[in-house]
């Protein structure tokens, strides 16, 4: 039996998330083509790695992630530390060799991003970025419609992710808010998602007009715990929130299509609020990842006495879902479009094929993010392609 070995950077939410997507893989997909194997996992706190990584039963740990760059033994480099450091590690990875997983957004800016990509494509390896949710069989449904013109011609896309994790202003600081570490705020850790599934359905954006703003301005220094599990004491002192809790921006599609994205990681009542409406000349789409196992469709050349949206439940016809089950409606979960993403990267690391989105896509979205943020600094709409390089 043919094994892609992993070296896993990283063991927060993201780390749990990948080491229990390559777990399933075999359990949901069977052992063709390959089988992944957790061979070597890296994260900075030696006493808690150590019971990570049994628990999760990888072979061996270290405290270096360089050690995973250069081990023999390791095929994939999955790269989920925060977002400053996905450069340096996925350009290491390349120029060693290894294929690569990595978290969105890519890097912490376009150019970063370029460089990465160059690093790819000149050693010839395999790569895949995080986008999970467009993993969903809802969304290789939703693509499928766009591409077969049930929809006509698209002329609107409206997207969102808003999330309510830091409404509450006694939330403690954390990576996700400091510019060094996280680059953008809730642009690039959320509207990243947004922007890629505008991306995978609509096509590409070519010029944006945006807007941001920071409610909660200061945080508490946390004393321990990374990311979501920041923990601070009462008496803490307070730090500046360096980048913004909400992005709102318009956007033009090179086919045509006009559209807004928008973003909140401060929106109350909204706990994982990735949606979209898309609208064409013959019919429109909406989908809301609170019921992600839904796509509502509506079909403008239904007769006038019957239209409206339907709701289609995702089943055994919808791309990536019959590994699941065999019968529509039972549902798949946010960890199911991991393992997805997890066997398409493993399956195209055993057949020599592209796997999807790659490095390159994940670069346009951060460009998108770049002229978002310029656009924002500058008060005025912004071209993409003001960010284009060599790589383009
Ligand atoms: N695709 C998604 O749905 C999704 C969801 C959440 C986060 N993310 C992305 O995943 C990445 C990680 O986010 P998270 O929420 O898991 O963060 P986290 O803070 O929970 O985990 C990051 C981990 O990286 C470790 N780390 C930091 N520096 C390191 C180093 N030099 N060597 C080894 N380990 C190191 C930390 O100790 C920590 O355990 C980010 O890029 C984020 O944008 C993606």
């Amino acid at each position: 039996m043919k094994e892609v070995r992993v070296g896993l950077i990283g063991t927060g939410g993201m780390g749990k998330a990948h080491a229990t997507a390559f777990k399933n893989v075999p359990l949901v997909f069977g052992n063709e083509p390959a089988r992944p194997v957790l061979e070597i996992v890296a994260d900075l706190d030696e006493e808690a790695l150590k019971v990570w990584a049994s628990d999760f039963g990888f072979a061996r740990y270290t405290t270096d992630w360089r050690e995973i760059i250069h081990d023999p033994n390791v095929d994939i480099v999955d790269i989920t530390t925060p977002n400053h450091l996905h450069a340096e590690m996925a350009i290491a990875a390349a120029e060693a060799g290894k294929h690569i997983y990595c978290e969105k957004p890519l890097a912490l800016t376009s150019a970063d991003a370029a460089k990465i990509v160059e690093a790819v494509e000149k050693a010839g390896v395999i790569s895949i970025v995080g986008f999970n949710y467009f993993k969903n069989p809802a969304q290789a449904f939703a693509r499928q419609l766009i591409e077969e013109g049930e929809l006509g011609e698209i002329t609107l896309f409206r997207g969102t992710f808003d999330q309510d994790f830091l409404a509450d202003p006694n939330v403690p600081f954390s990576w996700r808010l400091d510019r060094q570490l996280a680059g953008t705020g809730t642009l690039g850790d959320l509207g990243s998602h947004t922007l890629g599934l505008a991306h995978f359905l609509v096509g590409e954006i070519t010029e944006v007009c945006g807007m941001m703003s920071t409610v909660v301005k200061e945080r508490a220094v946390p004393v321990g715990g990374s990311g979501y599990a920041a923990k601070a004491e009462g008496d803490a002192p307070m730090r500046e929130v360096e980048n913004e809790d909400i992005t709102e921006c318009l956007v033009r599609f090179a086919n045509g299509a006009v559209g807004a994205i928008g973003t909140s990681r401060v929106g109350t009542g909204r706990k994982l609020g990735l949606g979209y409406e898309i609208q064409g000349t013959k019919g429109s789409l909406f989908y809301t990842q609170e019921r992600m196992n839904e796509l509502k469709l509506y079909r403008h050349t239904d007769p006038d006495r019957e239209k409206g949206y339907k709701t289609v439940y995702i089943g055994p016809d919808h791309p990536g879902y019959k590994a699941f089950f065999g019968l529509a409606g039972i549902g798949l979960g946010y960890n199911d479009q991991k393992i997805i993403e997890a066997h398409d990267l493993v399956t195209a690391v055993a057949l020599n094929q592209p796997a999807y989105p790659d490095v390159r896509f994940a670069y346009g979205v951060n460009k998108v993010m770049d002229a978002i943020d310029l656009s924002v600094q500058e008060k005025r709409w912004v071209n993409v392609s003001e960010f284009n390089t060599a790589v383009d």
